[in-house]
């Protein structure tokens, strides 16, 4: 799909808005493409006039983004996801045919495969008109934009990175960001569980300088599937041609050996240095949180090409919700069924995006025999990216449906039987700050496929009589909202100011468990008690189960606090990422913007 296809496909459905006035890649322009992607009829944004004030530049390239900004987006630029679902279903089901008719049928299913395959080109392709080498090739003529203040430089946030591996048998295309350190030197975020990073520690071993591409831009699609989490070996760029029934078409990078879709704006060469790394962020983001400064590989850059009117494709990532919950939506649609083959009794999953995706998972499965669904946690926790999520709850096949958030929560807070809570250890994102180590931590398993429980065993009080109670007991409780009162499990969240650990507040209450079920504690700094969006976000961020989970006879302490040496906890702990507030100011004068006090606070702008 050509740019001005994407554009005209957006403005058709009304998905596409034109900002003309001028703006600035740092902050600016991520911010108003923040605020637009958090509205319920959020649109893409192509800014036309582009300025990087600090260095009196203006760029004749103009910036789109929000490109995937609403589930009809979505639909439009890659497709149906459950109808996608359905062919990969059919797919892995395929049995021999059983007699002429059958055959027929399903050569029109393996025809259609053959478009799948990726074809390498052998002439030089749109993405090439025109090509700058060596030190003609400066990354400051991209508007590649710096999005928070406390971000460690400007990065590039869509950029698709092409890898192969050492002996040239897989490639890869991987969503990372890429951040930039000089016009000819550009940091390779690929976290230490994906697939670059493991062709990168192949070429470490040889001693090879590793040659990487980067595309920006071109059918949407392609970055799309760069964030697909397809196993190592699967080229993602199958999944483009399976999509579209199309084959993906490649050319030859200038001056490595690696293939880049021929229609992409912008292609950034070069190669990895395999024998130095460099630090790398902070960087606000997807987590809500910055992520800390890390050693990462970089790249030498060798040659920048590009189309002759190129877009430059961009994103924000920040708090949720945002355009990676329409991107996820539809990778969590298609990737249902290769999930069933190794949880077979799985029905649904749903990965709400203010659980950041691999916070927070709900499943439906039929369970067939007890410990079924402790038995597809583990499956899960043992598979791929699926590996990375913290906290699972499991439905039977009488559950409402699993995007009913409130008949599921009821359904849930029915059936959680304290004493059954499972508690495990293993993988987490290389983005989670709350683990006490890196990239290992706590994993909550909750098992809700049995029957209702029958007794709550506990007797209420109002939010403002339990509120007082606790004041008496502790000064650092500051406030509490009670959710669920008509269910077995109730919960009780509570703010305090904290300066010990929760544990001795929790021990301090039992003279109170009789009226609490479930205490879930936050910081009384940015959080509001009457916005469980937000309050989900962070609970499901800021805990580790094994540290922060204290159970007493028949109530629960889950401390969603943050964590410090207080709590055992000796990494740093990240902040929240926040909006510049003179931008949005600035933003709102000129109107450019338009949101009230009321936006701000239910996004903790
Ligand atoms: C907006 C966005 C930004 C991302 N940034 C990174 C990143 O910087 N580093 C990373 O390792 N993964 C990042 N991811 C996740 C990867 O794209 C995803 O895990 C993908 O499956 C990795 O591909 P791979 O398995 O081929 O390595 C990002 C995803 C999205 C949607």
């Amino acid at each position: 799909m050509q740019n001005n296809e994407t554009l005209e496909l957006l403005k058709k459905h009304d998905l596409l808005k034109i900002i003309n006035d001028e703006l600035d890649i740092y902050l600016e322009i991520p911010h108003v493409a923040y605020v637009e992607v958090k509205k319920p009829d959020s649109k893409a944004i192509l800014f036309t006039n582009v300025v990087d004030r600090k260095n009196g530049k203006k760029f004749d390239t103009p910036i789109l983004m929000n490109v995937f900004c609403s589930q009809k987006a979505v639909e439009l630029l890659i497709g149906d996801g459950d109808k996608i679902a359905a062919r990969i279903q059919e797919l892995l089901h395929m049995k021999p045919p059983a007699g002429f008719m059958d055959k027929i049928s399903m050569l029109g299913t393996l025809f259609n495969l053959k478009s799948v395959f990726p074809k390498k080109l052998s002439k030089k392709g749109e993405c090439q008109e025109i090509i700058k080498l060596g030190l003609d090739a400066k990354l400051s003529e991209l508007p590649i934009l710096t999005t928070w203040e406390q971000d460690g430089g400007p990065f590039i946030t869509m950029g698709q990175v092409y890898t192969k591996s050492l002996d040239g048998k897989m490639s890869n295309v991987g969503m990372y960001r890429l951040q930039v350190y000089d016009d000819h030197t550009l940091g390779m975020h690929w976290q230490i569980h994906k697939d670059s990073n493991h062709f990168f520690h192949e070429y470490k071993k040889a001693g090879v300088k590793m040659p990487v591409s980067i595309g920006i831009g071109g059918d949407p699609m392609y970055i799309w599937c760069g964030q697909a989490p397809l196993p190592i070996g699967v080229f993602e760029l199958l999944l483009y041609g399976f999509v579209k029934g199309k084959n993906a078409q490649l050319v030859k990078s200038i001056t490595n050996d690696i293939y880049i879709p021929r229609d992409v704006d912008f292609v950034i060469e070069g190669f990895v240095d395999v024998q130095n790394l460099r630090i790398e962020g902070p960087f606000g983001d997807h987590t809500g949180y910055y992520t800390l400064k890390e050693e990462y590989p970089f790249m030498n850059v060798t040659a920048i090409t590009q189309k002759k009117e190129p877009l430059f494709a961009a994103t924000v990532v920040g708090k949720p919700p945002l355009e990676d919950k329409y991107m996820g939506h539809a990778t969590e649609r298609i990737f249902l069924p290769l999930l069933k083959t190794t949880a077979p009794d799985l029905i649904d999953y749903y990965m709400p995006e203010n659980g950041v995706f691999h916070n927070f998972i709900l499943a439906k499965i039929k369970t067939l025999y007890p410990g079924h669904a402790q038995q597809t946690m583990h499956a899960f926790w043992g598979v791929g990216q699926m590996s990375f999520v913290k906290h699972a709850i499991f439905v039977g096949e009488d559950a409402p449906s699993l995007t009913e958030h409130d008949a599921v929560t009821r359904y849930i807070l029915n059936r959680i039987d304290l004493e059954e809570l499972f508690i495990s250890r293993g993988v987490v994102d290389a983005l989670d700050h709350s683990s006490n180590k890196f990239a290992v931590g706590g994993k909550l398993g909750i098992d809700c496929t049995g029957e209702e429980i029958t007794e709550s065993g506990i007797t209420l009080l109002s939010d403002e009589e339990l509120l007082r109670e606790m004041q008496k007991i502790s000064s650092s409780v500051k406030d509490l909202k009670q959710y669920y009162t008509d269910t077995k499990n109730p919960i009780c969240l509570i703010s305090v100011e904290k300066n010990r650990s929760q544990k001795e507040l929790f021990a301090e209450l039992k003279p109170l468990l009789e009226h609490i079920k479930i205490l879930i504690i936050v910081d009384e700094k940015d959080n509001y008690l009457d916005n469980p969006y937000m309050l989900i976000w962070r609970v499901v961020n800021n805990i580790d189960a094994t540290r922060d989970i204290f159970f007493d006879a028949n109530s629960v302490c889950v401390d969603a606090t943050t964590k410090s040496e207080l709590d055992g906890f000796m990494r740093e702990w990240p902040d929240d990422v926040t909006c510049t507030q003179s931008v949005l100011e600035s933003l709102k004068e000129r109107k450019i913007i338009d949101i009230d006090d009321a936006f701000e606070r239910k996004f903790l702008l």
